[in-house]
């Protein structure tokens, strides 16, 4: 296959050209230009710039930065720049708490991570995104944040390294994230080479960590994380990659393989983890069956849900604190999601709650309020929908925009 010869990277001295960033070839091909830059040409010194870049995917551009960052932590200095931002993080990474406002945009960037909190904060952050961006199967954002905390989590747990790397992405058009997560530490075999289950090699072990109770040592772990991941992209008919060492396991379109490829990692003791998946999120699936584990079925709680919730089990949400302004279309549609996702998982009634709001534009409310009962239909919106402390103003704007969607639903 094609990862020996491809050139994806060049090096001219201590110049190293990204030429593209489409798959986890350009991985590979970059290692090799590094090692031949410095260990053979003696360079400590790079400089990295980026060829004409249409499209950037997280299996090239998560690995490469956290590539970056294990051979500066060697003294090697590299450096670069580019004027598009998701190519700059290539070079620097979102990092805590320095980035904490990026946040609020968490997808698309490259984020570097070293502490549970770390974790936390962009996990839950990434999810808050998604739930904002378009509306989700069943189960699905549940599956996604369930994994993506383990898989990052595993990074502190078993890595033995400093740091862990981290990019979510959503194609909207054909409605798949794709995510990746890379450290340079010392890889799944090491991991688990002196645990009861043995791996006889890297291939092994690849294909040992992701079964139910693989852990590398019961006191420390449970052995679900990978399991679950796993679980989830095969509900989801989704595809997943685990690089580690030389090999890949992957599973793709419904087939589980040990890829022939040879892969590099940075350095001897440092075989690397790349825990690469996409899920298609407009497919219903099953997060009992998901997080079922040896017969027990883990209680997923969706503290964000939770935390909107009144005393009567009503799902609060309060408008002024919740949507980024009540000035745009956009705003009231990333707040539309995100209370339809919501409604979903909980299937509970929302209380649209306008407490504190004199005035919104009557595309906000049109997008919010008008297109909802639209969408859900008078039965529905009445059964599931409340809106409280509308004032006078508001209702009137209200009142006018619901008239004027349903003639221009209906005529
Ligand atoms: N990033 C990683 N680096 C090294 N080893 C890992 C990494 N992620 C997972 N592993 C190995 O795979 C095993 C299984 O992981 P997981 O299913 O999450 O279970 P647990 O974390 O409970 O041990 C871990 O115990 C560890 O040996
Ligand atoms: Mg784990």
């Amino acid at each position: 296959m094609g990862l020996f010869n491809s050139n994806t990277v060049t090096r001219n001295g201590n110049i190293i050209t990204i030429h593209s960033l489409q798959n986890n070839h350009s991985v590979n091909d970059f290692i090799r230009q590094m090692h031949g830059g410095y260990k053979k040409a003696g360079y400590e010194e790079f400089i990295i710039q980026f060829d004409n870049i249409p499209v950037c995917f997280p299996n090239a551009a998560v690995p490469i930065a956290g590539i970056i960052d294990f051979f500066r932590q060697q003294g090697v200095v590299i450096e670069g720049k580019s004027y598009k931002e998701n190519l700059q993080a290539i070079l620097t990474p979102y990092e805590l708490p320095f980035h904490e406002s990026e946040l609020s945009r968490a997808l698309g960037k490259i984020w570097k991570f070293q502490t549970s909190n770390d974790v936390y904060k962009i996990q839950t952050a990434i999810i808050n995104e998604l739930r904002r961006t378009d509306i989700f199967a069943s189960g699905v954002l549940e599956g996604i944040e369930w994994s993506i905390n383990e898989i990052m989590d595993n990074v502190l747990n078993h890595a033995d390294t400093s740091c862990g790397f981290v990019m979510g992405q959503i194609h909207p058009n054909s409605k798949h994230v794709a995510f990746t997560i890379y450290d340079a530490g010392i890889g799944i075999y090491n991991s688990l080479k002196n645990s009861i289950h043995a791996p006889r090699s890297n291939a092994d072990a690849l294909t040992l960590c992701i079964k139910a109770g693989v852990t590398r040592d019961k006191k420390i772990g449970q052995g679900n994380g990978m399991h679950g991941l796993f679980s989830l992209i095969q509900e989801g008919n989704g595809r997943l990659v685990i690089t580690s060492g030389r090999n890949a396991y992957q599973y793709i379109n419904g087939h589980s393989a040990i890829t022939n490829d040879v892969h590099l990692y940075p350095a001897n003791q440092c075989l690397s983890t790349t825990i690469d998946f996409q899920l298609d999120y407009s497919q219903n699936i099953s997060i009992d069956k998901v997080l079922t584990f040896n017969g027990k079925t883990f209680d997923f709680t969706n503290l964000y849900a939770d935390n909107l919730e009144n005393e009567k089990g009503e799902l609060v949400f309060k408008i002024a604190e919740l949507a980024e302004g009540t000035g745009t279309r956009e705003a009231a549609l990333r707040l539309k999601n995100e209370i339809i996702n919501l409604m979903k998982t909980k299937s509970q009634i929302a209380v649209l709650d306008f407490v504190g709001i004199s005035v919104v534009t009557s595309s906000f409310i049109d997008e919010l309020v008008a297109k909802l009962l639209v969408e859900l239909g008078l039965f529905q919106f009445n059964r599931y929908i409340k809106l409280a402390n509308m004032s006078d103003l508001l209702q009137q704007t209200l009142q006018k925009s619901v008239i004027q969607r349903i003639i221009d639903e209906y005529k």
